[in-house]
C-alpha cells in the first residue's frame, strides 16, 4: 500500500460480528499485560459481519465479499474531545474524495457522515471514540461502503459503485486508493483545519435548499444553512430563526 500508515497493518477476516468491535478489542489487549502494540493506520477488514452495526443502532447489511466492511484505528491525541467531529469530516472528505477520483457525479456528505450519490447511500460511517479526560485516546473508524453489490432488496435508498459506474471494481485496488485519500485528509487536519471545515460544507447535502424536516416529531421546511465545531446541524426556518439540531433529533424527509 502506497501510503505512510494507513492500512500498513491488516487484519484480514472472513467472518466477524463486527469490525469495529473487533478493532476495539484489539485496543483493549493492547492496554492489557498482553501488550501487543497496535500501530496507528492498523485496519480491520471483513468480507462478512454478522452484526454489522450503523449509526442510531441500526445494522449495517452488506453482501459476502461483493463491498468493503472496515475499521480503522486512529489514535488522534492532537484533538480534544470537544473537536470530535473533525473525524466525520475528514473521513467523509477522505470518501467523498476517493469517488470523485473515479469521475462519480453528483456526490454530497448527507450530515453527519453518510455519503451519497444521486440522492442514494452509498457509503456509512460510524466513529467510536475512546477520551480520557482531555484528549481523544483512540478511534475506531468503521467504514462500509458499497463497491459490487447489484441488489439491495430491503435498502431501497442505497447504491453502489458497480451500479454507477456499470462496472466491477477490484476491492483492494478500491482499498488502497481509499486509504490514500483518507490519510491525506487526516494530515490535512493536522495542519490546515479551515480548509477541511470548508470543503465539508461545500459538499453538504441539500445546504441551502429548501427541504422539509422532522424534528423532535414535528415536521417544517427549512435550509441547511451550516454545521458548528461541535457537529450540530443548523437549520434555518423560513422566518430566519435558527435551530441547532442534535443527531438524534433531526430526520431528512
Ligand atoms: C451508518 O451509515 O449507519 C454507518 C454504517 C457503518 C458500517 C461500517 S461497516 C464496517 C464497520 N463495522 C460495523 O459494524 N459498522 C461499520
Amino acid at each position: 500500500m502506497e501510503t505512510l500508515f494507513i492500512g500498513q497493518n491488516i487484519f484480514r477476516l472472513k467472518v466477524v460480528d463486527s469490525t469495529n468491535n473487533y478493532a476495539a478489542g484489539l485496543l483493549r489487549q493492547s492496554g492489557s499485560t498482553e501488550r501487543k502494540k497496535i500501530f496507528e493506520g492498523t485496519l480491520v477488514i471483513a468480507s462478512f459481519q454478522e452484526q454489522g452495526r450503523g449509526q442510531r443502532g441500526n445494522q449495517w447489511q452488506s453482501k459476502d465479499g461483493e463491498n468493503l466492511t472496515f475499521s480503522l484505528i486512529l489514535f488522534p491525541q492532537f484533538l480534544k474531545p470537544s473537536e470530535q467531529f473533525f473525524l466525520n469530516k475528514i473521513i467523509s472528505l477522505g470518501v467523498y474524495d476517493f469517488l470523485g477520483s473515479l469521475h462519480v457525479k453528483k456526490i454530497a456528505i448527507k450530515w453527519p457522515n453518510d455519503i451519497m450519490v444521486k440522492g442514494k447511500k452509498i457509503a456509512g460511517i460510524l466513529i467510536e471514540n475512546t477520551l480520557r479526560s482531555n484528549e481523544i485516546l483512540s478511534s475506531v473508524i468503521g467504514i462500509g461502503i458499497n463497491i459490487n453489490q447489484q441488489n439491495f432488496e430491503k435498502i431501497p435508498n442505497a447504491i453502489s459503485l458497480r451500479k454507477i459506474i456499470g462496472k466491477k471494481a477490484d476491492l483492494d485496488k478500491c482499498l488502497e486508493k481509499l486509504c490514500g485519500f483518507i490519510e491525506s485528509r487526516y494530515l490535512q487536519l493536522k495542519t490546515n483545519r479551515t480548509n477541511i471545515d470548508k470543503d465539508y460544507l461545500n459538499c453538504l447535502y441539500q445546504k441551502n435548499l429548501t427541504k422539509k424536516y422532522k424534528i423532535k416529531g414535528i415536521e417544517l421546511v427549512a435550509e441547511i444553512s451550516g454545521v458548528t465545531p461541535a457537529g450540530f446541524l443548523i437549520l434555518q426556518k423560513m422566518n430566519g430563526e435558527e435551530i441547532f439540531c442534535d443527531f438524534k433529533e433531526v430526520e431528512f424527509l
